[in-house]
């Protein structure tokens, strides 16, 4: 199978089972189950439980126990999703192709959805913990994802990122904007994907820079299709950064350099895959370059 239809089918395989971890829209708080699966449907590229299930395996995980993991990253991305569209932060009404969150159900309901995410991805998580085999393994992955998505993690990037507009910032702020509000969480997927394998340290080590290197790529990637991106295949609009002023990398480098910037750190991220069976690492080897080789 060529490598888009085998993400394809690995992205169709989270989405269902994302269903069963939806909550069922009935009681008097149902406005917030609605406005969570609205997100939650609207599609994306599930790229971060993705990442976690092919560490879960890449490190020798056989059976189905990092499901609950990989269902609470999406919802705390999602979550970041839809605060980061609000009003208040990137102002955006287009997301996944469909009308942002607050469009749809108010600033208030998105605010509350938004917190729903975030707080069930920790019940999952934990209610699983619990329960689990082994309960310490679930419990270092609950914690890898809790600091990417903390105060040191995703929301020490927002927060820069927010204070940032409107002016010129050097090399190394912006590179801890992109390092917290992006790379933290995909390193946090590879990171909980392989504790939850039991992986040896230097396996622990190599998925971890790995998703640094990508995770950083990832966002130069996306800050460029934000310039040079078609609106209908990324399903956001383009342009919202020039609008906002954001500090990216096309804004200080320019597109060439930036497109040069994120290659190599593509070529980092392939060579920390050298301690694995290369038959093993081919998906997340080809996974590397749909980074910068996609469109949305
Ligand atoms: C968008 O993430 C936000 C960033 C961190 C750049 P994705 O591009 O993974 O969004 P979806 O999940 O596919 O919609
Ligand atoms: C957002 O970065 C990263 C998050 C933590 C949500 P962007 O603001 O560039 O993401 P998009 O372009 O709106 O998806
Ligand atoms: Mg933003
Ligand atoms: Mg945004
Ligand atoms: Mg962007």
């Amino acid at each position: 199978m060529d490598f888009i239809s085998e993400l394809k089918e690995k992205s169709k395989y989270i989405d269902l089972k994302l269903e069963e971890y939806m909550p069922k829209e009935t009681g008097y708080q149902k406005t917030v189950f609605e406005a969570m699966n609205y997100s939650l449907r609207a599609g994306g590229k599930r790229l971060r439980p993705v990442l976690l299930m092919e560490s879960y395996r890449l490190c020798g995980g056989k059976d189905e126990a990092f499901i609950p993991f990989s269902i609470a990253i999406e919802m705390i991305h999602t979550y970041s999703l839809i605060h980061d569209d609000l009003p208040a932060i990137d102002n955006d009404d287009l997301r996944r192709g469909k009308a942002t969150n607050h469009k749809v159900f108010g600033e208030a309901m998105s605010i509350l959805a938004g917190d729903a995410l975030l707080s069930h991805s920790f019940e999952i998580m934990l209610g699983e913990s619990i329960v689990s085999k082994y309960p310490n393994r679930g419990l270092n992955a609950s914690y890898e994802i809790s600091k990417g998505a903390g105060i040191y993690g995703m929301i020490a990037g927002q927060v820069v990122d927010v204070e940032s507009e409107g002016e010129h910032i050097d090399r190394e702020k912006l590179d801890f904007i992109h390092m917290n509000k992006t790379a933290k969480m995909i390193i946090a997927s590879m990171r909980a994907g392989a504790m939850l394998a039991g992986a040896e340290a230097d396996k622990l080590d190599a998925v971890s820079v790995y998703g640094e290197r990508i995770g950083l790529a990832f966002q130069i990637v996306d800050d460029i299709l934000d310039v040079v991106g078609d609106e209908k295949t990324l399903g956001k609009h383009v342009g919202s950064d020039i609008e906002n002023e954001k500090s990216t990398y096309p804004a200080i480098f320019g597109i060439d350099k930036s497109w040069e910037i994120a290659r190599k750190l593509i070529s980092q991220a392939k060579e920390k895959l050298d301690i694995f069976d290369s038959e093993d690492s081919l998906f997340l080897s080809n996974l590397s370059d749909y980074i910068i080789n996609r469109e949305y």
